[in-house]
């Protein structure tokens, strides 16, 4: 029984101690920003934010990133109550973007995959209006690099009897 009590109360301790610990100081304690990226601290001086530890409760953060970079994920943090930031369970990454032009297509559709910004990883998936021909590869993978690895497809008109009847290309 004695052992099955200090069992419980070492469980417990460690989390207890850790809320003392938050609502002692009453605030977030730093956290570090995304790979390529940084932290914008509103309202402090350079002095301040280079010996900052804690960061009052409702105090908000931003991530910033470097290059041709954008956030994915949360792009602001806001300190809680209970010591933690918001969102946490969602990472937030610094990714580079791949040109706009290519999630466009004359005469067709474009399917991002993921949706969203073109970003490291997304996958572009083209195919032409009816009438209309694919040429090219219908399919691009936006790089590490931010660029896409094949070239933008065109949709031609496709010239056949039944196009030329009726399509308007
Ligand atoms: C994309 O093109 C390849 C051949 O280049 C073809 O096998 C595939 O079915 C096409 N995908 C779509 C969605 O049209």
């Amino acid at each position: 029984m004695v052992q099955l009590l200090f069992l419980v109360i070492s469980n417990v301790l460690p989390t207890l101690i850790a809320s003392m610990h938050n609502s002692a100081t009453g605030g977030c304690a730093i956290i570090r920003p995304p790979r390529d990226g940084g932290i914008r601290y509103r309202g402090l001086t350079q002095e301040q934010i280079r010996s900052v530890q804690i960061l009052p409760v409702d105090y908000e953060i931003e991530y910033i990133c470097r290059g041709n970079r954008v956030i994915v994920g949360p792009k602001v943090r806001k300190c809680l109550p209970d010591g933690t930031w918001t969102d946490m369970d969602q990472q937030s990454k610094c990714l580079f973007l791949c040109p706009h032009v290519w999630t466009s297509l004359e005469n067709g559709r474009v399917a991002l995959h993921p949706p969203g910004p073109p970003v490291e990883g997304t996958v572009v998936h083209y195919s032409c209006h009816a009438g209309f021909l694919l040429e090219g590869r219908n399919i691009s993978h936006c790089t590490k690099q931010g660029n896409w690895d094949s070239p933008k497809p065109l949709c031609i008109c496709e010239l056949s009897w039944t196009s030329l009847l009726h399509s308007a290309c």
